[in-house]
Order: C-alpha cells, then structure tokens, then sequence
C-alpha cells in the first residue's frame, strides 16, 4: 500500500511530499516508499517541517553512514552538521552548478537540507536531472564520453582548511586526498539509469584528451545543467527540507538576495565509488 503523496513539480525531476512528518518515528515500509520516491524523482521536498538535528540524522542514517564534511571543525558537537549561514557579512557563493564534493573518491549519495531562516523573497535552490542531461546528448557526443574519466579536484581555499585542521603539509594533504578520476557517464548504483557525472565546480579534465579539447567538451557538458526542461526549482520557506540525490543531479544555489539573512543546515550521507 502506498502511503506518501507525490506532488510532481516538473514532470522528470522534483516532487514534494505533503504527508509525511520528519519527525516522528517513520516505519521501514514508508522509509523505502521515500526511497523510492527519491530514485524516481531525484530530489523530494517537504514543507513546515518542526524537526531538530536528531530527526534530520535519523532520517539520513537509514540510507547509509554519516558523511563528515572535510572542513568540518574538529571536535565540533554535531560534526556531520554544515550549517550555510549567509548574510550582510558574508555573500552566498554556491551559485555555481555541482554536485556536492566530487574532488573525493566517494561522493556522498545525498543530502537532506533544512531551511532555518530564509529572506521573504530569493534564495531559491536549482536542481538539474543529469540522466535527462545524458539522454538529451546527440550519439556523437554520448560515443567520445560514455568510457571517458575525468579528474576532480578539490577547490584550493578548502585544502588550505583541511591542512590546517588536520596540521599537516601538502605533500601530506595529497598523499590523504588524491584528487580522483571519476566516470564522465556515471551508472546509478540502484537505478541502473546512467547520467552525466562532471560538474562546474569541481571537474577539471577529461583524461587522455588535449587540454584544449578537453575544455570545450567540458564547457559544452556543464551547459547540459542549465537546460530548463532538465530542472525543477524550489522556493524555500523556513522549516522546508529537501532531500536529493546527489548521484544523478546538480543544485545551483541562488545567491540574488543580499544583504538579507539565509541560513540553512545540512546532512550528508556517504555514497559509492561512482562506476
Ligand atoms: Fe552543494
């Protein structure tokens, strides 16, 4: 029996589930109906959501491990947290398409945001379908790069933090965290489905191709996100979550509401080895 009800945003990617209380004690079968829900339509949505970090945890540890962020603060109380607060002090700089941090060998699967406090207008989320973004491709484009890697690498000022955290050197720093070769065309571990895996923020290079060419196919790849017709788009209010699937989407986060104030805390499960 179904229980969640899935209101679709767009009809490929984005659905909000209007019946379901984070913060109660959810049972297996709903959990693998949100599972589901999750696989079919990549990024899930909930609004009014009074639920506290312990709730946000439990809800992410029944699709895997924890994912520690490597900038977070060592010794903080609830290391698994990433809190963005945004602000006159500090702009918003996520307004670039990605997946979250694929500079590591594992990317993590998901994540589950949760909206504290968001400006009356602005600081919407993008997410993109990066299956629909495969399939969209001519077969010209899919033969150079369905056995194609490329490599990613980790944004300079973040190995700046880490090194200091962890005090150690570069050579150190590089020896800990390689930065990693990743399929360009990824295979869903659960799906199946496969999606374009390379991103903006993080992807460097295709391997074994020229610099030159390897830039402009990458340049052409990244514009697959921002197709329209690929994406769904979330307008927060506070105590609104969503849930993605880091695996086959991108997010954009809109930075256009300056000076006001936009703090949102994140959880991070712990992904595969994309294949
Ligand atoms: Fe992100």
């Amino acid at each position: 029996m179904t229980s969640l009800t899935i209101e679709p945003l767009t009809p490929g990617i984005g659905a909000e589930i209007p019946n379901l209380d984070l913060s109660e004690q959810l049972t297996d079968s709903v959990m693998k109906e949100l599972e589901q829900a999750l696989l079919d339509w990549k990024v899930l949505f909930f609004r009014d959501q009074t639920i506290d970090v312990e709730d946000q945890k439990r809800v992410a540890r029944w699709f895997g491990e924890l994912d520690i962020h490597p900038t977070s603060a060592p010794g903080a109380e609830h290391a698994e947290l990433i809190r963005i607060a945004e602000d006159e002090k500090l702009r918003a700089h996520n307004d670039i398409w990605h997946s979250d941090v694929t500079f590591k060998a594992s990317p993590p699967m998901g994540s589950i945001l949760r909206a504290l406090e968001m400006p009356p207008v602005g600081g919407d989320t993008m997410f993109a379908d990066m299956y629909a973004a495969y399939e969209g491709l001519d077969d010209e484009i899919k033969v150079k790069i369905d056995n194609a890697t490329a490599l990613h690498v980790w944004p300079p000022g973040w190995v700046d933090i880490v090194m200091k955290w962890q005090n150690m050197d570069r050579k150190e720093f590089d020896h800990r965290f390689p930065n990693p070769e990743h399929p360009v065309v990824r295979t869903h571990p659960q799906t199946g489905r496969r999606s374009l895996f390379v991103n903006a923020a993080f992807t460097r290079q295709i391997i074994g191709m020229e610099k030159s060419e390897s830039d402009e196919l990458l340049t052409f790849l990244y514009i697959q996100a921002t197709v329209p017709e690929y994406q769904c788009r979330f307008r927060w209010r506070k105590n609104s979550v969503a849930f993605w699937d880091n695996r086959c989407t991108q997010h954009y986060a809109l930075a256009d509401f300056y000076p006001q104030k936009r703090t949102v805390e994140r959880i991070t499960i712990c992904g595969d080895k994309p294949v």
